[in-house]
């Protein structure tokens, strides 16, 4: 029988698929694994979308996206971030983030690339390392809060290093690097050819102080990739827009892989998206303050729990230690679904440093936040009697 790719024997079902799989077997459950916020899209975004299926060509848009779109993207990102994109070459609208992720890592990987993660990590870059041949190199961030510290990264560096992989606001740890940290990086990738991809898709979602990009270094803008997208600032993770900006020497590249590959974004979707980044930007500071009420509150209740957790500054995770009572974060995560019906992911997703960890995700009610957390109050109860 003919065989797959043999990277693929390797490469899961998510975790947090996994989990969420099981929860339709428990009709009762409290589900807080899922990434996605509970709001919904922007009413004026929508009608965009409508109003251009209506009126305007179906066609494929230029590779790198509607001219209007890269324009909008290029203003906000210099309005907002301090970054200067040219819309002609430097900015490319991608299927979700995910699709640029994948589009420049193939785009600058050759066999046997190292590439440098620090972890715990978001599940989406390794499979498409590995499948593009690299190999990735988690760095340790555990004992530094959660924060690649500039000095973690240059001892990992070695002549087969082509990249590190920033994320942050972190998923899953929420936690987010001040502009003095990401100042300190910056410094420090002066120093070294590398490639930064620094996948900032929870820029929007700051719950404390100012987003700092990478794209506000034009020292370094040659060696830096910023992904970002829609998703997760307007709520709009089923639209699939997401989008690169960098230098325009290396998006050549990534742009020829993302013509191979799609061809361009979808035309509804790229038109919601203008409406989305030109008239709906206030949105994502309405959603944080909801963020912000459920932060509080579950990291509240986490602590008057006992549980070992820091106070997540952005996205919309929170990522207590378990270990206490589980050092197996699946077996803990499994318990708790079985037990008390709560879905959560095991840290253990996450690369080995997120063991003995759960990720919550606040992107709910609070009604559905309360119940989770007497849910996982009553289980604690439970272990603490066994
Ligand atoms: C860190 C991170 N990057 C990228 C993505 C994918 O985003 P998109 O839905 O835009 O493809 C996610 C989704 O959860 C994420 O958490």
């Amino acid at each position: 029988m003919p065989q797959a790719n043999k990277h693929m024997k390797h490469i899961e079902v998510p975790g947090t698929r996994q989990f969420a799989n099981r929860v339709d077997e428990f009709p009762d459950a409290v589900d807080l694994t899922l990434g996605q916020s509970d709001f919904s899209t922007p009413e004026s975004v929508k009608e965009a979308a409508i109003e251009a299926i209506k009126n305007k060509e179906m066609r494929y848009s230029h590779n790198t996206g509607l001219l209007e779109l890269r324009e909008v993207i290029s203003s906000y990102y210099k309005e907002k971030y301090g970054g200067e994109y040219d819309p002609h070459g430097e900015v490319l609208v991608t299927v979700g983030g995910s699709e640029g992720i994948d589009a420049i890592l193939r785009a600058i990987l050759d066999p046997g690339d190292e590439v440098l993660v620090p972890a715990p990590t978001y599940l989406g870059y390794e499979p498409i390392i590995e499948l593009s041949g690299g190999v990735t190199k988690f760095i340790d961030t555990t004992k530094d809060g959660y924060i690649a510290t500039p000095e973690a990264i240059e001892a990992n560096i070695t002549k087969r290093t082509k990249a590190v992989i920033l994320n942050y606001p972190t998923n899953p740890t929420g936690v987010t690097y001040t502009k003095e940290q990401v100042d300190r990086l910056a410094e420090m990738f002066k120093q070294h050819d590398i490639f930064v991809i620094t996948d900032e898709i929870y820029a929007e979602n700051t719950l404390e102080g100012e987003h700092a990009s990478m794209a506000a270094y034009p020292d370094i803008k040659d060696r830096v990739l910023v992904v970002n997208g829609l998703s997760k600032s307007h709520a709009m993770t089923g639209w699939r827009i997401g989008y690169v900006v960098g230098h325009r020497d290396i998006m050549e590249e990534v742009i020829t892989v993302h013509l191979y590959n799609t061809i361009c974004a979808a035309i509804p979707s790229q038109y919601a998206a203008i409406e989305a980044l030109r008239n709906q930007r206030h949105v994502p500071a309405e959603m944080n303050e909801a963020y912000i009420r459920r932060r509080d509150y579950i990291y509240g209740r986490l602590v008057d729990m006992g549980l070992e957790v820091s106070k997540p500054t952005g996205a919309f995770y929170i990522f207590p230690s378990v270990s206490k009572y589980d050092e197996d974060s699946f077996r803990f995560a499994t318990d708790l679904l079985e037990t008390v019906q709560l879905a959560v992911v095991p840290g253990r997703s996450f690369s080995e440093f997120g063991e003995g960890h759960i990720r919550l995700s606040f992107a709910c009610s609070m009604e559905e936040l309360t119940e989770a957390a007497d849910r996982l109050e009553k289980y604690i109860k439970m272990r603490e009697a066994r």
